[in-house]
């Protein structure tokens, strides 16, 4: 048989390796290690001037890395990397010095912790840059009515600025979900070292309160087991991504030739390579593929954890594979969500047209208005349930059923149900209830967000 040569070989180090992914852990594990060193000389566990050689050879590799002057070689994971980097530097006599006091095993969970205190407010950020887009557009397109669904079949009507900030709130929520797991995780497991402490006097308040964490954590064999932080960020992650394929998906519906609702901006839909007139919602389909990715990374995190012994096992090298994933998608598509939001066209005719084919959604009002006049809810629904009928099989609206058929159902309808129940906009307007559909309901919703969104 013939050798597939376009699959990568692996070698026996490829597989144990996790530098491929972790290398961007790069700064983070600088900045533990300074933080460390630096611990080390204060307590004298090291002599104070190799402990302060030490971080000055750090912060100058940090200097090279980030002025994009240095690329530091492959090493068995991103720790070995940076170690064989200080003592290329400075011998093995002082670099050999940096692991003094600590594991990789307390390393690693406090570089994964420092990564995400960063990684946690951009990505908070791009949430916000989503929410401010959409009660933009809510508030240019807001008096624009649709017919609203259940089952994705025409239910009652609503503003389109209603419908669409109903994403405001799940973001809204996702955001706070990012900020509650940021506040768990910031803790620092540095100190713990393999597991059991260490014999030599280090000092973790003061390491913790240098490298920006509330406290040490208060239990070393945790420190370096947990990683209940890492799902929990992608679980925050992979909600966010469901909401984010609900609001593609409603898009790619409103977006079809058959609704006609919405236009995608121009650069985000793509043309068929065999059919000439289609817009294809490309990357709304991506977005909604890669929050199957992220809640596969949420699987596999949990997959990973629940069988594994204490204290630390090598199987959680590979919980960054998912945590860096569900960060990079979950970043990449609330960006792409923004702008599509940003640029999306509201067609108000389609949406009048598709409410104009028939008006059978309304029948809610019809019942609404009998228990006004006193008849029981049940009896009200079956009462209009006839005048449904009636007037499908005589193929008509129920603006255009004749007064005396009303009569015929009901003696409590009177003439005003052509005006109170069959006008759209009055009906609209009578959704008044705190959070419903009137215009005056969202205009109070929507400012009041937009004030939040800009900091006002
Ligand atoms: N690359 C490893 C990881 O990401 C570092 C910790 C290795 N520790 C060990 N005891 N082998 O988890």
């Amino acid at each position: 048989m013939k050798k597939n040569t376009a699959r990568p070989a692996a070698t026996r180090n490829d597989f144990i390796s996790s530098f491929s992914y972790d290398k961007r852990l790069a700064l983070s594990d600088i900045k533990c290690s300074i933080a460390h060193v630096e611990m080390l000389g204060r307590k004298k566990i090291i002599p104070r001037g190799e402990s302060a050689g030490i971080v000055k050879t750090l912060k100058a590799l940090a200097a090279e890395i980030t002025a994009g002057l240095k690329r530091i070689s492959p090493s068995e994971d991103i720790h070995y990397a940076i170690e064989k980097e200080v003592i290329a530097r400075l011998g093995e006599n002082i670099g050999g010095k940096l692991r003094t006091a600590r594991s990789r095993n307390d390393q690693v969970a406090t570089d994964i912790r420092l990564y995400l205190k960063s990684d946690i407010p951009e990505l908070k950020e791009s949430i916000r840059k989503l929410r401010r887009s959409i009660i933009k557009k809510s508030l240019a397109d807001f008096d624009a009515v649709m017919p609203g669904y259940t089952h994705l079949q025409e239910a009652q009507p609503v503003l389109f600025s209603h419908y669409l900030s109903t994403y405001n709130e799940m973001l809204k929520r996702d955001e706070a979900r990012f900020s509650d797991c940021l506040d768990r995780l910031n803790e620092s497991p540095l100190g713990a070292a393999a597991f059991a402490g260490t014999s030599f006097d280090i000092d973790r308040n003061f390491t913790a309160r240098l490298l920006g964490f509330a406290r040490p954590m208060p239990h070393s064999v945790d420190a370096v087991s947990s990683r209940d932080f890492a799902c929990e960020f992608i679980s925050a992650c992979a909600i966010t991504m469901v909401h984010l394929s609900r609001l593609a998906e409603d898009l790619i519906i409103f977006s079809s030739s058959e609704f006609g609702f919405v236009s995608m901006p121009q650069g985000y839909s793509s043309g068929s390579s065999i059919m000439p007139q289609k817009k294809n919602p490309d990357w709304l389909e991506l977005i909604r593929a890669k929050a199957a990715g992220v809640i596969g990374s949420l699987t596999a995190m949990l997959s990973l954890l629940k069988g594994i012994p204490l204290s630390y096992n090598r199987d959680m090298q590979e919980d960054k594979i998912h945590i860096f994933r569900a960060s990079d998608e979950t970043r990449a598509s609330l960006e792409v969500m923004a702008s599509i939001i940003s640029g999306l066209e509201i067609n108000r005719d389609r949406m009048s047209e598709a409410m104009r084919r028939d008006d059978y959604f309304l029948a809610t009002e019809l019942a609404d208005y009998l228990v006004g006049k006193g008849i029981p809810f049940k009896t009200a629904h079956s009462i209009v349930s006839r005048v449904v009928s009636e007037a499908s099989s005589r193929g008509v609206k129920l603006s255009e059923l004749g007064f005396e058929q009303y009569r015929k159902m009901s003696k409590a309808f009177g003439r005003d149900i052509y005006t109170k129940c069959l006008d759209i906009n009055r009906v609209i307007s009578s959704k008044n209830s705190y959070g419903g559909t009137s215009p005056s309901q969202v205009k109070k919703y929507l400012s009041r967000e937009f004030k939040m969104l800009s900091g006002k």
